[in-house]
């Protein structure tokens, strides 16, 4: 038996791709409610008004909200021991900077926790995934102002009170190395900021985090704090010394985040480099205090894929994760994403020789155009994938003593695609029938795969 007897086998969503009901309970309009559907040719635009005309899928997505029982039910009948949600900021603080919390909002999470527990599912909270208030924006321009530090840290502290001894494990901020290429998803930053300020936004965004670490301690010393990594992972394109080098620089783009929250400092590499772009940070006296002691239990991070980065890589699209280069060994989902399972074993040990903390792989999946076909869908490719990450995963722990805690798929049922605003980017165990605009049943359904992890988990890994 490889993987510990209590590995938490699971799956992982987020308010804003599955909830809907994005104008109930009080709840306020979240930087997600205000992005339309893209595809993958398309980007998604961000239209700071509603227009009635446009199509924003967060609005209904699943309606996850008033089908959370029978979610769970699902999840329970798979055998999940962990479930990752988020809380939409936007519920509980509507515009983010309010004073009160909305009692509307902290009444449904108090029934989707205990349903959780009621189901034996450890629920896991992520605090803030993409859902920052667009309140807060139109008054200070969200994170670039230290103002937005005060208004998570409120948020933070009434979620933490609330839910005490409910909630163990508690992720802050979704990937947050995404304020480096997507600074609209991170934190309601424009899409045209400077790189200046996106290092504000991500400087602010750092102390907070250091500063809910804490508070969640004091609360309750059982709290267990995770960093949550957008995992970018990247090959040098040659053994040429100026890409290892290339890949060297691309990869502390990245990593200086999960460096700040684990260590509890700004890095010597990301000092230096923003002194050479001339570019100060506002440092508070306070503030080395504050990141020194807001250091994380563990480490979390999603992975999708691996990429190639050399000398010659000059933009990185983390939507589509092109750097101008691919990889002739792997295979490529139909949104262009490389097929890795040996990164995954890559990573594990990169993040655990770097870190020496537990691990958990919170996000992990495969999209496709599913196809419903007489109650269910042949995703046989979703079980290969499963299979080989799984594989590369015992590996990790069996040969290089990796300790992971646990793993969890990505959108366990499908739901609203982050990146490009479709429902036919599907990664569920489960078919949910609604599409690209919204209309359809939400009847769910089973799909071939769901019987395969439901077996998975109940080997803990050992039948593939
Ligand atoms: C992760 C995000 O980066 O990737 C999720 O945390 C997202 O929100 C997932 O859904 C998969 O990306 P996409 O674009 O296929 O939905």
């Amino acid at each position: 038996m490889s993987l510990r007897n209590d590995f938490f086998w699971g799956g992982s969503t987020s308010a804003d791709q599955c909830e809907g009901a994005w104008q109930e309970g009080r709840k306020g309009i979240n930087a997600v409610d205000v992005m339309t559907a893209g595809d993958v040719n398309t980007p998604r635009a961000i239209t700071l008004d509603i227009d009635p005309k446009k199509n924003y899928p967060s609005h209904k997505a699943i309606d996850h909200y008033h089908r959370y029982q029978e979610d769970i039910a699902l999840f329970k009948e798979m055998g999940f021991r962990m479930y990752r949600f988020s809380i939409d900021w936007s519920r509980i603080y509507p515009n983010g900077y309010d004073t009160k919390p909305n009692e509307e909002g902290l009444q449904h999470y108090d029934e989707v926790i205990a349903y959780c527990r009621k189901c034996g599912i450890e629920p896991t909270v992520t605090l803030c995934h993409f859902e920052t208030p667009i309140g807060m924006f139109k008054k200070f321009g969200s994170w670039l102002h230290r103002d937005a530090i005060d208004c998570f840290v409120r948020y933070c502290e009434t979620v933490f009170k609330r839910y005490n001894g409910k909630v163990k494990y508690w992720l802050p901020i979704n990937e947050i190395n995404t304020m480096t290429d997507c600074p609209w998803w991170a934190g309601a930053i424009s899409e045209d900021a400077s790189y200046k300020e996106r290092m504000i936004a991500a400087y602010h965004q750092l102390i907070a985090h250091a500063k809910v670490v804490t508070l969640a301690h004091e609360i309750n010393k059982e709290n267990q704090v995770g960093s949550m990594y957008g995992g970018i992972f990247s090959y040098p394109a040659t053994c040429h010394p100026d890409d290892i080098m290339a890949n060297e620089t691309f990869m502390k783009n990245y990593m200086f985040y999960v460096d700040v929250q684990n260590r509890g400092y700004y890095p010597s590499y990301k000092r230096k480099e923003l002194a050479r772009k001339g570019i100060v940070l506002p440092v508070q006296k306070e503030d080395d205090d504050i990141l020194r002691k807001g250091v994380v239990d563990f480490i979390s991070y999603s992975y999708y894929n691996t990429v190639v980065v050399g000398k010659d890589t000059k933009d990185f699209d983390l939507i589509s994760f092109t750097t101008g280069y691919t990889n002739p060994y792997l295979e490529k989902t139909k949104w262009g994403w490389e097929i890795d399972p040996v990164g995954l074993r890559y990573s594990l040990n990169y993040m655990y020789d770097r870190y020496q903390k537990p691990i958990f792989i919170v996000e992990n999946g495969i999209a496709d155009y599913d196809v419903l076909e007489h109650g269910s869908v042949q995703d046989t490719y979703r079980k290969y994938y499963l299979k080989n990450h799984i594989t590369e995963l015992k590996k990790a722990v069996d040969y290089d003593g990796v300790d992971v805690r646990g793993y969890l798929w990505w959108g366990p049922l499908d739901i609203v695609s982050s990146g490009t605003g479709e429902m036919k980017k599907r990664y569920g165990f489960i078919y949910v029938d609604v599409d690209d605009q919204g209309n359809g049943s939400g009847t769910r359904y089973k799909k071939c795969s769901f019987a395969y992890y439901k077996k998975v988990i109940q080997s803990n890994g050992e039948d593939l």
